[in-house]
């Protein structure tokens, strides 16, 4: 570098710090309102993905319960004590029970322990003193009883808990013992084992925790739930996701074969199972346990609004792209038909009937319905035609999303947006899983967007690190902090953007195949990313309508690196400022509020990491989480300095 470069060079870095150590003066307007916010704003986009499900969100902990992989033991191993001697069949029912063939008969000809061990997702997650209920569904095909042994093994080969079962009914029955853990082992096992000589048919073997969300017997993950739940989310996407589509259509998500008696919820192979290469997952299946009702009811639970997804008769476009003919689509629109009922009927109709049964006679209050999920081209098109014709005769009231496309901008983009405006289109679901850079240079993305034309529905984001699908993404603090500066755009377009939600939800640590994810889990713990925090943060401090906030009579769009939004919430009364400073440098702002009175005290909530790469882990859960403190007010000034790489969330009460 010249000697005349290098001044020139350090003279602007002089200038660009001045202007950053200037206090900066924002006006808040809050009586000016600019958008009402949707109570749906922020919300969850779930897919059983990553382990999410099976293995993650539904707490069942016997991998393989009904032998239906397609190879029929995965997941089992034989297990002879003291030199035992037995065997294992695999038997198959055929058209008696289509959707669970498959059985196991086990027959011990010594008197030694003989059977099979379970190994679990990754393991079992076991904690001491907790109680976990053991099912199976079994039938003595001789006239002698059998003495079933259930051991849960640690990972040194120690007995950590177990129960007996004597089973003598010649017909299947279910036979439940429960029994408490002696210790914690992240890894455990289930041994199911035949004490003394016998034979017996096995089939739907199972272990559950007790304590799973809310009780419920064959449940969910409590601590995964509950993370959701911080979140107050305000809908809940389900069940995806490209799981909708299936790589071909005989594997696409059927929400009918979903509900009802788990036993006879067919299993079928994940999609994600062979998806990348680089992380194989052989034994990645949806047993359904998670199915249709529990979404709903899981919605309920968290207070989310329900967003199911339906397939729209058209399998993944980034693998087979197979499509039903447009004559053959009948029985694809009349699921979605009977899924509103199902949802909403009145227990007189035949699906509100089956809700009923299923132990929730109360409608869901379903309001929105997705046809197709990441779709595109004139084949989708003529095809959500069909679809929204048909519900819109028969449910008007119910609002359709649409897919724009796995991409938010190009030639497909261009061309779904256009023609679903012109059909007058409720909803669109816009994707992007783009560069941090991408997400700061789009804070405005939404400003001119037609203000009368449909709603946007962010339905899944995330900043990638390195790039799309790529396994060494990482959830840090830069991603999570451009999304949050990112998102201080959707709140100012809240008149046009009416709902949000990152994507991918869960990844279990070992068995995850997409990164970054928005929660982290192993079998006993969990751990929110920064961007969950983030997510967390704008859900909680929400209001109910965006008010001016300007510098220098613009909108805060990444003047010296910063982001802001302001909102009303009209609820709690207070004024909530958002502001993102994305640059290195400390800055210091005040704001000057008019349009409200506001009181004299506050709270400061702050997101923020000096280093654009730190992320948070199940040993060091907390490493980028939200850090709050009271400020004052000077009258109807609040004063901030800001760190460097910082999210920082201002409230203050104002008169009523
Ligand atoms: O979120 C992961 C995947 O990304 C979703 O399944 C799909 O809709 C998108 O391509």
């Amino acid at each position: 570098m010249t000697m005349r470069k290098y001044f020139l060079s350090l003279f602007a870095v002089i200038i660009a710090c001045q202007a950053y150590s200037q206090l900066k003066t924002y006006q808040v307007d809050a009586g000016k309102i600019k958008a009402h916010i949707q109570p749906t704003m922020y919300g969850i986009f779930f897919e059983d993905i990553n382990m999410a499900g099976d293995g993650g969100l539904y707490a069942e902990l016997v991998k393989n319960r009904s032998f239906e992989f397609k190879t029929p033991l995965m997941g089992w191993k034989e297990v002879k004590e003291d030199g035992a001697d037995g065997s294992i069949l695999i038997l198959n029912r055929g058209e008696e029970d289509a959707n669970n063939p498959r059985y196991i008969q086990m027959a011990s000809k010594s008197s030694k322990g003989y059977g099979l061990i379970n190994e679990g997702f990754h393991g079992m997650g076991i904690k001491k003193d907790d109680q976990y209920n053991f099912s199976v569904l079994a039938k003595v095909p001789t006239s002698s009883p059998v003495n079933l042994r259930i051991e849960l093994i640690n990972q040194k080969g120690e007995v950590i808990g177990g129960t007996n079962i004597i089973a003598s009914s010649k017909e299947w029955k279910k036979y439940t013992s429960s029994f408490k853990a002696t210790e914690t082992d992240p890894k455990a096992s289930l041994k199911v084992l035949i004490d003394g000589a016998g034979m017996i048919d096995l089939d739907m073997i199972s272990l559950f925790p007790q304590d799973t969300w809310k009780q419920r017997p064959g449940g969910l993950r409590a601590d995964l739930v509950q993370k959701l739940a911080d979140m107050k989310p305000g809908f809940l996407r389900f069940p995806g996701g490209c799981i909708v589509e299936g790589r071909e259509l005989e594997t696409r998500y059927q929400w009918k074969r979903t509900i009802g008696d788990i036993a006879s919820r067919r299993m079928i192979i994940n999609r994600w199972n062979t998806e990348f290469a680089h992380r194989p997952s052989p034994d990645y299946y949806q047993s359904f346990g998670l199915g249709f009702l529990e979404y709903f009811e899981l919605a309920e639970d968290i207070g989310a609004s329900p967003l199911p997804i339906i397939n729209c008769g058209m399998a993944c476009q980034f693998n087979t792209c197979e499509l039903v003919p447009l004559n053959e689509l009948g029985p694809y629109v009349q699921d979605a038909l009977d899924l509103i009922e199902f949802a909403n009927g009145p227990v007189t109709t035949s699906w509100g009937k089956k809700r009923a049964e299923q132990g929730h006679p109360k409608p869901f209050n379903l309001k929105m319905l997705g046809v197709g999920n990441e779709q595109w081209g004139p084949q989708y098109i003529e095809r959500y035609k069909i679809f929204e014709k048909a519900i819109h005769a028969k449910y008007p009231q119910i609002k359709l999303v649409c897919s724009l496309g796995p991409n938010p901008d190009g030639e497909v983009f261009d061309e779904l947006n256009k023609t679903f405006r012109s059909l007058n289109a409720n909803i669109l679901d816009e994707h992007y899983y783009r560069s941090p850079e991408w997400f700061l240079s789009n804070a405005k993305r939404y400003d001119n967007y037609d203000r009368k034309g449909p709603k946007i529905f962010a339905g899944e984001y995330a900043a990638q690190s390195v790039g799309i699908a790529s396994p060494e993404n990482k959830n840090n603090w830069q991603c999570a902090m451009s999304e949050a500066a990112f998102m201080t755009g959707l709140e100012r377009n809240a008149d046009v953007v009416n709902m949000a939600s990152y994507a991918p939800l869960f990844a279990h640590v070992e068995g995850w195949q997409w990164t970054p994810d928005l929660i982290w889990f192993d079998n006993l713990q969990s751990f929110g990313t920064p961007n969950y925090y983030v997510q967390q943060l704008y859900s909680l401090n929400k209001g109910t309508d965006v008010v001016s906030l300007t510098l220098n009579n613009e909108p805060v769009t990444g003047q010296d690196g910063c982001f802001a939004s302001a909102a009303l919430d009209n609820n709690s009364h207070e004024l909530i400022i958002k502001i993102i400073n994305t640059s290195k440098q400390e800055q210091k702002a005040e704001f000057s509020i008019k349009g409200v009175i506001p009181g004299s005290k506050g709270t400061l909530t702050v997101l923020q990491s000096d280093d654009l790469n730190a992320v948070n882990s199940l040993k060091e859960p907390l490493t980028v989480s939200p850090q709050k403190s009271e400020i004052g007010l000077d009258k109807n000034l609040v004063k901030l300095d800001m760190k460097p790489y910082s999210f920082n969330i201002i409230r203050v009460s104002i008169a009523k």
